[in-house]
């Protein structure tokens, strides 16, 4: 599951489409975390789509990651600032990739 803790035991590297990049990244086996607010490991992310479909304000969006072990594509938090903590996303994950800061 991904790290609650991940922007402590993590540093920044890279900012990706207004959003903080939690490394380590090792492009294109290691992609660390996306997002703060609400934060998606791409490294344990396997593409499943639930939080695409179910999130009631379409903060994810596709991206493609061609080579990553784990699938070809991610849920990028691309619009986290508009979510309002439902925590939807977080429970229907089947690999417990998102942690979505509700405080
Ligand atoms: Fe969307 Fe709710 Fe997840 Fe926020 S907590 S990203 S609103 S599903
Ligand atoms: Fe990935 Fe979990 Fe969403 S596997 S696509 S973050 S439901
Ligand atoms: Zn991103």
């Amino acid at each position: 599951a991904i790290d609650p803790q991940f922007n402590e035991n993590r540093e920044k590297v890279d900012e990706h489409e207004g959003h903080a990049v939690w490394g380590p990244v090792d492009e294109p086996e290691e992609l660390g975390i996306h997002g703060t607010h609400v934060a998606v490991d791409f490294d344990l992310c396997i593409a499943d789509g639930a939080c695409l479909e179910d999130c009631p304000v379409d903060v994810f969006e596709w991206v493609d990651t061609p080579g990553h072990p784990e699938s070809e594509k991610k849920a990028d938090p691309a619009n986290e600032a508009q979510c309002i903590d439902c925590m939807l996303c977080v429970d229907v994950c089947p690999v417990d990739a998102i942690d979505v800061d509700a405080g």
